[in-house]
């Protein structure tokens, strides 16, 4: 374990301070947020927090058992955006507890500690092994929900989204058809938030595949830009799922588009800061706006047909963004319709093999499937969950949202809990 047990950049800690002034906290952005709490007092005031106005986007759930019960849950399941623990510890006995917990942590989730002692070598201590806050008991709902903000909000920390774009090697691979099974797969899979993002204005089809026809939608967003701001950008989603929102496009043709170039930069700077994972659904086009998009997404995913204009343009695309991107990780490459009857096409071993890239996944021509899933307005996964094709997209959702594979191999609580009482090891 590294010298920083959570994943997080910590917080500088403060001393307690007095209420702080309502009127002067800002919303709470779309995450999880699970307490585990030692006391029912501390539990009564997480259910206060969760039901403010401040934290209406915002998905709390309030556990007890402290940090011995968040550690035995999140052994078997992925861990939120935001942990908060209490303890009746300090010192070493609270470290201890806290390494135990940092080893079934995912990546990026931030963890806020309430504890009992005012002490400033204990902040100090816990800020250096990556606890973003400690508060010290007894702490009141504004206290709470002004620790989480400022979490959010320090300009001087990273912004809690990060962004993901999708790109075809052609038009019509797929790419659309993968970001929104994606976008499906974190919220569902990670309860983690998404907001899906369709770039493609005049033909998008996000709306059609999530059944939604929303009034109003991406569209706003880049005609107004000076109303943008994030209660505006609340109108603008329709809500798809429990975790799943999406910024349509209006897939109309009553204006023509020639967008500027940072014409998506602001709705995208500040959905980023609103919501854990943006998905941007991007038209096969070649533009000055899709080439800074893509050029400054967190993640890119590049689908492709196993044909021989795809293997052409994927390097093209492959070698300006190695080169304009050489300090971020390179695209993910997803190979898609494969096997389609009769046609030809290059082995996808072999398609991988030219760009020099593993492919993060290989899916299968499924035209009966897929067909169905377009044709009802449902992603893969609720049509057909057991599917070989929706764990692809899980696979590449873990990939893209840093929901890697847990730090340790994550055992079932329950059978764990059962062993145990029988004696057993699992
Ligand atoms: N693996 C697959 N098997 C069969 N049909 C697919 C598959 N992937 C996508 N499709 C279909 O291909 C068509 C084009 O997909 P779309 O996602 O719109 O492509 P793009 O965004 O790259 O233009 C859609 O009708 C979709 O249902
Ligand atoms: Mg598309």
């Amino acid at each position: 374990m590294s010298s920083l047990a959570f994943d997080s950049v910590p917080a500088p800690v403060e001393e307690a301070v007095p209420a702080p002034d309502s009127a002067t906290i800002r919303p709470v952005p779309r995450i999880s947020i699970q307490a585990f709490c030692e006391g029912h007092e501390l539990a009564e005031t997480m259910e206060a927090a969760a039901a403010d106005r401040r934290m209406a986007r915002a998905h709390v759930k309030v556990h007890m058992g402290g940090i011995a019960a968040a550690t035995e849950f999140y052994s078997a399941a992925p861990t939120p955006n935001l942990i908060l623990v209490e303890s009746r510890h300090s010192g070493e006995k609270l470290l201890g507890e806290l390494e135990r917990l940092a080893a079934v942590c995912d990546v990026g989730s931030k963890v806020v500690v309430v504890g009992q002692t005012n002490d400033v070598e204990l902040y100090r201590e816990l800020s250096r092994r990556g606890v973003s806050e400690y508060l010290v008991n007894p702490v009141g709902v504004l206290h709470i929900i002004r620790a989480i903000v400022d979490l959010y909000t320090d300009p001087a920390a990273d912004p809690l989204g990060r962004t993901i774009a999708f790109v075809g090697g052609k038009g019509g691979v797929g790419s659309s058809t993968v970001s929104h099974s994606v976008a499906f797969a974190i919220a569902r899979n990670f309860e983690n938030d998404v907001v899906l993002a369709d770039l493609d204005l005049a033909f998008g089809t996000a709306g059609l595949d999530f059944n939604q026809d929303p009034a109003q939608g991406i569209a706003e967003a880049i005609h107004a830009p000076e109303r943008l701001d994030d209660i505006f950008l609340d109108r603008l989603l329709a809500r798809c799922t429990d975790h799943l929102s999406l910024l349509a496009a209006p897939a109309t043709l009553d204006r023509t588009l020639d967008l500027g170039e940072t014409t998506f930069e602001p709705v995208i700077d500040i959905a980023r800061n609103s919501v854990p994972s943006l998905i941007l659904d991007l038209p096969h086009l070649w533009t000055g706006w899709v080439r800074r998009t893509l050029i400054a997404a967190d993640e890119i995913v590049l689908t492709v047909e196993p044909d021989l204009a795809n293997l052409r343009n994927a390097k093209n695309l492959l070698d300006l963004l190695r080169q304009a991107r050489q300090h971020d990780s390179p695209p993910k490459l997803v190979i898609n319709k494969v096997g389609m009857p009769k046609r030809p096409e290059i082995k996808a071993e072999e398609f991988a093999k030219a760009l020099e890239m593993e492919p993060t996944a290989i899916i299968p021509f499924e035209a009966h499937l897929f067909g169905t899933a377009a044709n009802n307005g449902q992603v893969i996964a609720e049509v057909d969950p057991k599917s070989a094709v929706t764990e692809h997209f899980h696979k590449i959702a873990q990939s893209v949202s840093g929901k890697a594979e847990p730090r340790r191999s994550k055992r079932p609580a329950l059978s764990s809990v059962l062993s145990r009482l029988r004696g057993k090891k699992t």
